[in-house]
């Protein structure tokens, strides 16, 4: 499950004081019968105004920088693995003490998306993207102003698309997520993808793929998957014309309107696979693939709403059924560029 945490940020006042896990946990913490361990992170921070380094959108345009961010707790994570005891990481974001000119860009979008899929490789069980008071520039949403949070009018942040994007990414029931270092993006940092496997729950079967495409507008990368993977696929692609974009953003074909309802046409790429297939994903920009009769079973989100479901809304009257499928036509490209190899074990090859 994913969920974003509603609370007003206390970390500028905690910077200085960071504590490793493994410290508190040999400390003493491993013997108490804790629920839950929880992390607060995020990359860098604004406290003192901006600086070269808080408004460096290249930074969050490098996958080589994820794992160094999320998996700096790696000894205390194992360790609270060893005795059972799942960590969360309760809030993160771009940059701390309320954002800078990046946090609100589709470049923050992209890196989220890659931030939570590594937190879920390190070993984490949960992460909550933070979002603040009004006009925090790294909010998911705001309302009008501050004092007509009940009317119409309300404005959604470049981070929130991350956040639809990852509610229909994890498998219900449980995923082990893999960094499958899709062209050696770990250490390379002339590489601009990044990708991720994602297992069902007892690690039985690879269900779903995440590709990210860091580069920059017009590249679009075909990734091909080879035969005998899976029979067919269904993707939904997250994409904006730059890396610097705000608004402009769309998942599966459908921009945030106001209130939460989704605008377009709700488009699902179908492709047959068993001989192999291949998928274009736009620069900048990042696919969700899910496999074969997962993709129907427990498959995409169908609606034209982010809020359906919450008591008391009424969706406007356009709003009501159904998805949509543009067939292959929309979303079919050709030609590889990285390749699946399975092999016992996932392996990419490029
Ligand atoms: C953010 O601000 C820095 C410093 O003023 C500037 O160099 C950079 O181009 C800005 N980035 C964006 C995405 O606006
Ligand atoms: C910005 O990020 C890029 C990519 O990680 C890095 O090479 C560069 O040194 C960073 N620049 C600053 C000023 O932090
Ligand atoms: C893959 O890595 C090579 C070698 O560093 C690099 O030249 C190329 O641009 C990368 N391609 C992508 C799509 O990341
Ligand atoms: C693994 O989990 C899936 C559901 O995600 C289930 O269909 C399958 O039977 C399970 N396999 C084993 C070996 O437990
Ligand atoms: C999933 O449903 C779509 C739309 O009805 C259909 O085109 C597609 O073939 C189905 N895929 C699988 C794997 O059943
Ligand atoms: C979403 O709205 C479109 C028209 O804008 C409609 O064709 C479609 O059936 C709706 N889908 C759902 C799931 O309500
Ligand atoms: C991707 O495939 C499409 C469709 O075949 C082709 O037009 C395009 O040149 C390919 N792009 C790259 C970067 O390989």
């Amino acid at each position: 499950m994913w969920f974003f945490a509603p609370f007003r940020g206390l970390w500028c006042g905690l910077v200085g004081s960071v504590r490793n896990l493994n410290d508190v946990l040999s400390g003493g913490l491993l013997r108490y019968p804790y629920k839950y361990y929880t992390l607060q992170h995020y990359p860098t921070y604004i406290c003192n105004g901006p600086t070269p380094s808080n408004t460096n959108i290249s930074y969050f345009l490098s996958h080589t920088n994820v794992p160094g961010y999320a998996q700096w707790q790696s000894t205390g994570i194992e360790m609270a693995k060893n005795v059972n005891v799942p960590v969360l990481m309760t809030e993160y974001n771009s940059v701390s003490c309320g954002g800078s000119n990046v946090s609100d860009t589709f470049a923050a979008t992209l890196w989220a998306v890659d931030a939570a899929l590594n937190f879920a490789s390190a070993g984490l069980s949960g992460a909550y993207l933070h979002t603040r008071e009004y006009q925090v520039l790294y909010n998911l949403f705001d309302p009008p102003t501050p004092s007509t949070s009940t009317e119409s009018g309300w404005h959604t942040g470049s981070p929130y698309y991350s956040a639809l994007f990852l509610s229909e990414t994890f498998i219900p029931g449980g995923s082990i997520v893999v960094d499958i270092n899709l062209n050696n993006s770990i250490n390379d940092p002339a590489s601009t993808v990044a990708g991720y496997a994602i297992y069902n729950a007892n690690g039985t079967a690879c269900e779903r793929l995440v590709l990210i495409n860091y580069g920059l507008t017009g590249q679009l990368r075909n990734f091909t998957l080879p035969q005998n993977v899976t029979p067919s696929i269904g993707f939904r692609i997250l994409v904006a014309p730059s890396v610097e974009e705000k608004t402009d953003i769309s998942w599966a074909g459908q921009t945030i309107g106001q209130n939460g309802d989704l605008e377009g046409t709700q488009t699902t790429g179908w492709v047959e696979c068993g001989d192999g297939c291949t998928v274009g994903v736009p620069g900048p920009g990042a696919a969700l693939i899910l496999f074969g009769d997962y993709a129907n079973a427990t498959g995409f989100f169908v609606g034209n709403s982010t809020i359906a479901g919450l008591n008391g809304y009424a969706p406007s009257p356009t709003g009501t059924s159904g998805a949509e499928d543009d067939g292959r036509g929309v979303w079919w490209r050709v030609v590889g560029v990285v390749v699946l190899v399975v092999t016992g074990s996932l392996q990419w090859v490029v």
